[in-house]
């Protein structure tokens, strides 16, 4: 069992995340859910995390606020993607269950600093303000953490938020960096991964024929987001981006990449938060994570469905 903290503004992908994760007891336990301004303001990314841990039926998991902008920007959200609340699509009930007194990155120094040395994966799937907040206010967690598995960037499909940037790269670029230099053992799902799992008409209705108030919300939920796609890219279904993690976490063999070095571009406008990954190797910079590109996406769907057969 991987002990993990998931980081996260949810968003319907996220939802399917953490959905996926208290799905995995055998493969994954999770210590806590920290949100970050991203998709939808803090207030909704708090909001959405704990109605998707009560729509499993788990009101027990821990649920902190954290950062509230990005460091040194303004924050950008995604409402033309995720909808006004950023959980657009399903109507659930408004959360019960209250936030965890604390700030998201006292929880994460504290659990760092508590837990035996490289036994936490911290997975993280909106911007990273809160983990490189966590690394510098408190250098010394950063050699605890045993991987991080985030959901950033990209290499050949480059952006979806301006030409050259991935959303979650692209609102907290220093953030970012912060990451990307810390030391610590990086696995990236870019774009170029995410846009292979692909929520087609048909592996919805494998979803909606589980026949429970979980498979039908995710089915609504990735309706909703799929219309964005579908519009402006011509996809054939939602990209379920922040899942990837998940499901590598429990299935690494579905997935394939290269250990490479990835640079994080924070100052030029006009390609600010890019991905810069040397896949070619036309560099001697060291590799600083590994950076997926491929994923066999039946698979991951099958893993997906049987899973959410248990919630
Ligand atoms: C990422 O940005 C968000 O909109 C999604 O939740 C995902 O984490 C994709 O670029
Ligand atoms: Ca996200």
């Amino acid at each position: 069992t991987r002990k993990i903290i998931i980081d996260t503004d949810p968003g319907q992908d996220d939802a399917v995340a953490i959905l996926l994760a208290l799905a995995s007891p055998e493969e994954i336990e999770l210590l806590g859910i920290t949100c970050v301004a991203g998709n939808v303001p803090l207030d909704l990314t708090t909001r959405n995390a704990r109605m998707v841990c009560e729509l499993a039926g788990r009101g027990d998991v821990k649920v902190f606020a954290g950062c509230d902008r990005p460091l040194g920007r303004d924050l950008v959200t995604a409402e033309h993607v995720h909808g006004k609340t950023g959980l657009d699509g399903p109507t659930l009930p408004e959360p019960q269950m209250t936030l965890q007194d604390g700030h998201a990155v006292e929880f994460l120094i504290e659990t760092l600093r508590t837990e035996p040395t490289g036994t936490v994966t911290l997975v993280p799937i909106g911007p990273l303000t809160n983990i490189a907040t966590a690394f510098k206010t408190a250098p010394d967690v950063i050699e605890k953490v045993q991987e991080i598995v985030l959901m950033g960037g990209a290499y050949f499909a480059v952006g979806n938020v301006t030409p050259a940037a991935e959303f979650n790269i692209y609102v907290d670029p220093q953030a970012a960096e912060v990451v990307f230099t810390s030391g610590v053992a990086l696995t990236v799902m870019p774009l170029d991964v995410t846009h292979q799992v692909l929520v087609t008409q048909e592996r919805n209705a494998a979803i909606r024929a589980l026949g429970t108030p979980v498979a039908e919300a995710v089915a609504q939920m990735t309706e909703f987001f799929e219309r964005y796609d579908r519009e402006k890219y011509g996809s054939e279904g939602a990209p379920l981006h922040d899942p990837c993690t998940i499901a590598y976490l429990i299935r690494p063999d579905l997935f394939a990449g290269r250990h490479v070095n990835v640079e994080i571009e924070t100052t030029s406008e006009l390609t600010l938060g890019m991905t810069v990954a040397d896949w070619w190797g036309v560099t001697d910079r060291a590799p600083n994570a590994q950076f997926m590109g491929s994923v066999n996406a039946d698979g991951f769907f099958s893993l997906l469905t049987e899973r959410l057969a248990r919630l």
